[in-house]
């Protein structure tokens, strides 16, 4: 293959990864962060992957896709259990807290002044959360960049607010009522 070709192949591709983020960025989607603690140590971690899987297998099951450099994930994956707290629409600061990255102590720093406490299977629950779903890891798969964490519901926690807040078009947004 010549040079040329490499180089419009390469080119091509980075087009289309651009296309591909533009492409996406236009889906508007629900925001949440997912947490974990035990021997993994506590971590969390913005994400907007969070997608339900079915709810009428043998218990419910929703999947979220996190980087595999994310120490959020490689601490699911030892602890074996996540909770997937759906923001709702006040609680922009949160998500951006969550998307920073920092090392081990800021990374606890996290955690606090936010009203985290351990929820129904001691993960760590958002107080003012939209919902929060409390999971037992059920599988996971490493695709390229990033695993496929896929969880079994046990307990789902609903607050009186459920305005969840969105993230489309590079910004967070909230969900209005159409005429
Ligand atoms: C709205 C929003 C949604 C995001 N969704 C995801 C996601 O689904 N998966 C992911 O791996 N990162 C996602 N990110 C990026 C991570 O939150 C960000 O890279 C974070 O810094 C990762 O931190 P860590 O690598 O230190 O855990 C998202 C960020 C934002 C702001």
């Amino acid at each position: 293959m010549s040079n040329c070709n490499a180089s419009s192949i390469w080119v091509s591709m980075m087009d289309l990864r651009s296309r591909f983020l533009e492409g996406m960025s236009r889906a508007a989607t629900f925001v949440a962060v997912v947490t974990t603690d035990g021997p993994g140590g506590r971590d969390g971690v913005t994400v907007s992957s969070l997608t339900s899987v079915s709810a009428d297998g043998e218990a419910p099951a929703l999947l979220a896709c996190i980087h595999h450099q994310s120490p959020a994930a490689v601490a699911i994956l030892k602890n074996e259990a996540f909770c997937a707290n759906l923001l709702h629409e006040s609680q922009q600061a949160v998500a951006g807290r969550f998307a920073t990255r920092g090392e081990r102590g800021e990374r606890a720093a996290r955690f606090q002044g936010q009203g985290w406490a351990p929820g129904a299977g001691g993960q760590p629950q958002l107080a003012g959360a939209t919902a929060a779903f409390h999971c037992k890891l059920a599988t996971a798969l490493l695709w390229q960049t990033h695993y496929i964490i896929v969880g079994q519901v046990s307990a789902v926690d609903l607050s009186d607010e459920p305005a969840a807040l969105l993230y489309g078009q590079r910004g967070y947004r909230k969900a209005v009522d159409l005429e």
